[in-house]
């Protein structure tokens, strides 16, 4: 893939990326752009969303950025029309809007636990299922943005250990649904990344940051790139009989502590 720009390997291709105002999401929008397809972006901020897309044409690609919340089915599924008149049938669904605050369950109202799942399970759910009807089948590959919360219990973090361990199920489920008529479900687990609003709320001081670094094979934070560069891999025929798969990019991460302590004299 080390020249997947110079070989536009999604020429021709549309991608359509949910949660793309900032962050990792639109760090795959703007990937998948530079590698040649024409992309949609969605968030709930039209301001936000606009600007995103904006980065993208004026790299001098083919962008459009809509306004539409992914609790609400209607509003993806009007974006998703808008999308396909303006660029055909979408090869790419990336999903990957998400809310986290932490918070101990105590210290949450049924709202607040309901706010992120209806973020990002039930969003999940609606824009893979809005855009059934849009996919360029045989050979679309639908992407799901999911967290180590998913598999890992963590205090402070009820609300999105719960949704994400639904986005991973659901992956699976879709993607056994789906194979049938040619169409790929696989999800990213992304590590810690840098620069990203995921890690400042959870991480917020340098001296987490510095202790999380310390445990995780690797020894350090992923970038917006690495995560993009997976979702590129999982967008192309390279990936063509991956399906159902949740990929950890997350440099050891979820292996478990890989600190000095755990290394001993090995560290
Ligand atoms: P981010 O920049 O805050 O991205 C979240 C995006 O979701 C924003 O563009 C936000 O835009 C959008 N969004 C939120 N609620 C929405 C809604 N109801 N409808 C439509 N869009 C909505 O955060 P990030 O840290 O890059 O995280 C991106 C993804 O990676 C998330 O799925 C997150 O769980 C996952 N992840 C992140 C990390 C990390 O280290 N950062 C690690 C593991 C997994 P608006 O505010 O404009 O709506
Ligand atoms: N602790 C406890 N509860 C909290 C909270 C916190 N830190 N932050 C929000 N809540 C609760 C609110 O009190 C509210 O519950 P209530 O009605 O019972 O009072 C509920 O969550 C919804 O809050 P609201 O601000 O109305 O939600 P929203 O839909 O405007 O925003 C969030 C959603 C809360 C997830 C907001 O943080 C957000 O927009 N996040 C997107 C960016 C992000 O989280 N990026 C990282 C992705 S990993």
């Amino acid at each position: 893939m080390a020249n997947a720009f110079k070989d536009q390997v999604l020429a021709g291709k549309t991608a359509f990326v949910a949660g793309a105002s900032s962050g990792i999401n639109l760090g795959i929008a703007q990937h998948f752009a530079r590698a040649g397809a024409k992309v949609a972006l969605i968030s709930r901020s039209h301001e936000k969303i606009t600007a995103a897309a904006q980065t993208i044409t004026d790299e001098g690609y083919e962008a459009i950025g809509m306004a539409a919340d992914v609790r609400d089915f209607n509003s993806v599924d009007q974006a998703m029309a808008k999308a396909h008149e303006m660029f055909g049938k979408f090869d790419i669904v990336l999903s990957g809007a998400a809310g986290n605050f932490v918070a101990p369950a105590l210290g949450m109202s049924s709202n607040g636990f309901k706010t992120v799942v209806d973020i990002d399970l039930i969003g999940t759910f609606n824009v893979l299922r809005a855009s059934f009807q849009y996919l360029n089948r045989p050979g679309a590959s639908l992407i799901s943005i999911t967290a180590p919360q998913a598999v890992n219990p963590s205090v402070f973090q009820a609300h999105v250990c719960a949704a994400k361990a639904g986005i991973n199920m659901l992956t699976k489920c879709l993607a056994m649904e789906w194979g049938p008529a040619g169409v790929r479900v696989n999800a990213i687990s992304p590590g810690p990344i840098a620069d990203t609003e995921g890690m400042a709320r959870l991480a917020p001081t340098p001296e987490m940051e510095k202790a999380i670094k310390s445990r995780i094979a690797m020894r350090d934070y992923g970038t917006k790139t690495d995560i993009a560069d997976t979702a590129l891999f999982l967008s192309t025929d390279n990936a063509k009989y991956i399906t159902g798969t949740i990929v950890d990019c997350d440099g050891g991460s979820k292996l478990g502590d890989a600190g000095a302590d755990a290394l001993g004299e090995f560290a």
